[in-house]
């Protein structure tokens, strides 16, 4: 399976956050905001990743990112030239997916719970179909919403609706199978000039090949739409870290749990990182290496 992380976007609801940097650059306390997405991919097992941005930023995460070899992943990058929509990824990454199976994550959407390991390491191996999230929030007119039959099984998703059927969001975190470029392809443009990522889900839906599968109260699914929103996403990763004594998103440590870097080469990593908090953290970590010796 391979993975796409869309940060595109101007960001305007971030202004002046935004005017010279991309939204998914920001911080999210002590990482840029990426992280977050590509940790979650990681976590499915994903270890070759397509980046989409507009032209403006794409430089700012090459540099950030690299071919991510240090990272045992395979970092493509790709351009968004305007703010097409979502489902536009899937046609830019067509080449990069190349018939495999793909999971797209939007760069600004920020998953955390104890079991999102064990079920995306499950969802990393899905070959059939769609797989959608839906997720409780109190504003669901922001989002994609699904609407349930009398038996609970998702029967639409409407996209930002005025009046919505559920609380269910669908979160920004989708994973589809070989034919997703060619349905994108059949998608014409909405109201607002986008190809929207809930027609392509639609498309699926129809064809009875979309799963819904509900996150409940353990998972946290966070916005970092607004200022406001942005600081909390924040707060929430400083007070778990900091209760805990953990990274969230730390992707060397990661890679190297995962296998998929050295014992060496996560030392190496470690050792050459600055003496920020993050770069204590992989520090300490190292001792583990020692231990597992
Ligand atoms: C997009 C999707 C929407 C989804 C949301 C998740 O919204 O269109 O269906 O629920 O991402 O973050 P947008 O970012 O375009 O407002």
């Amino acid at each position: 399976m391979k993975g796409i992380i869309l940060a595109g976007g101007q960001g305007t609801r971030l202004y002046p956050l935004t005017l010279i940097t991309s939204k998914q650059l920001l911080p999210v306390y002590n990482k840029p905001m990426i992280y977050y997405p590509l940790a979650t991919l990681m976590q499915a097992g994903i270890r070759e990743v397509l980046i989409i941005s507009s032209p403006r930023d794409l430089p700012n995460f090459q540099k950030l990112l690299g071919n991510g070899g240090h990272l045992g992943l395979s970092i493509e990058y790709a351009e968004q030239e305007s703010p097409n929509g979502i489902a536009e990824a899937l046609i830019i990454g067509e080449e990069f997916i190349g018939g495999d199976s793909v999971a797209l994550i939007l760069g600004d959407n920020i998953f955390y719970g104890e079991n999102m390991g064990p079920l995306l390491t499950k969802l990393g191996k899905h070959q059939e179909g769609a797989v959608v999230f839906g997720y409780e929030v109190k504003d669901p007119h922001r989002y994609g919403v699904v609407e349930f039959d009398d038996e609970g099984r998702a029967k639409r998703i409407l996209e930002k609706p005025e009046e919505p059927p559920s609380s269910y969001a669908v979160t920004g975190l989708y994973f589809y199978d070989s034919d997703a470029p060619r349905k994108a392809k059949q998608l014409t443009p909405s109201s607002r000039n986008e190809l929207e990522i809930t027609d392509l889900n639609s498309l699926y839906l129809q064809q009875r090949q979309l799963s819904v599968e509900l996150l409940g109260r353990g998972f946290a699914w966070l916005d970092t739409g607004t200022h406001e929103a942005l600081s909390s996403a924040s707060q929430y990763v400083q007070m778990l870290q900091e209760r805990q004594g953990i990274e969230i998103a730390c992707l060397e440590e990661i890679s190297w749990k995962k296998g998929w870097i050295s014992d060496e080469a996560f030392a190496f990593l470690a050792n050459a990182a600055p003496a920020s908090s993050y770069g204590e953290y992989l520090r300490r970590q190292t001792e583990f290496v020692a231990l597992l010796r």
